[in-house]
């Protein structure tokens, strides 16, 4: 993690900020509005404990060096979406996408469609060939996005526990 790895951002009236831990109280109110992902991922509703998770949650066998949280900043530098993803996992040239929010008030108008666009063609530039995640069964609309960002399954993991839930996982992938 650091404060100066960005990418290029083609959203007009915002740009990509790269965070850090001392970053996680910042995040807060947009775990506030993803309240319903909250509740789905951990079936109860964001703590402080949601934010910093994401800065302190790694791969198996992973470590904060390859560990990167981008918030997307508005010109009032609010952050309306934010992107964290662990480099070289699960192997060297494929990066991990551990989570991707846009608050409510900006989604059905194409924000996380471009910002992906503009990562992956991003990563392309630092040598990945291919991204990889994990939704959880019960995230339908999840499963939606990203099926319609060319992500396909590679295979079914879980129970997995999470906060008071256990989900099972669609890994899923594309090259890029
Ligand atoms: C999933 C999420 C990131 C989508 O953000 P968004 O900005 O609304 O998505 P976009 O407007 O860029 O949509 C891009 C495409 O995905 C489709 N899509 C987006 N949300 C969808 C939904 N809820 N159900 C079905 N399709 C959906 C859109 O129809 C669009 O399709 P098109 O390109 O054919 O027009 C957002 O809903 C979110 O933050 N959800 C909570 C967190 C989450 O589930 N993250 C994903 C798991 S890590």
């Amino acid at each position: 993690m650091d404060k100066t790895t960005t990418f290029p951002l083609s959203l007009p009236g915002y740009e990509i900020e790269g965070l850090i831990e001392a970053d996680a109280p910042r995040l807060m109110p947009l775990f506030q509005s993803c309240q319903d992902y909250v509740v789905l991922e951990r079936g109860h509703p964001p703590d402080a404990a949601v934010a910093l998770d994401e800065f302190r949650s790694f791969p198996p066998g992973r470590a904060a060096a390859d560990k990167f949280v981008f918030g997307l900043k508005s010109a009032t530098g609010a952050l309306a979406g934010m992107l964290a993803c662990d480099r070289d996992y699960p192997q060297e040239k494929s990066w991990w996408i551990a989570l991707l929010q846009i608050d409510p008030t900006l989604r059905g108008q194409g924000v996380a469609k471009a910002l992906c666009g503009d990562f992956f063609r991003w990563l392309k530039t630092q040598g990945a060939d291919r991204v990889e995640l994990a939704v959880f069964a019960e995230n339908v609309a999840g499963l939606c996005f990203w099926q319609g960002q060319g992500f396909t399954l590679v295979r079914t993991a879980g129970p997995v526990a999470i906060g008071m839930k256990q989900h099972s996982l669609q890994v899923l992938a594309r090259p890029l």
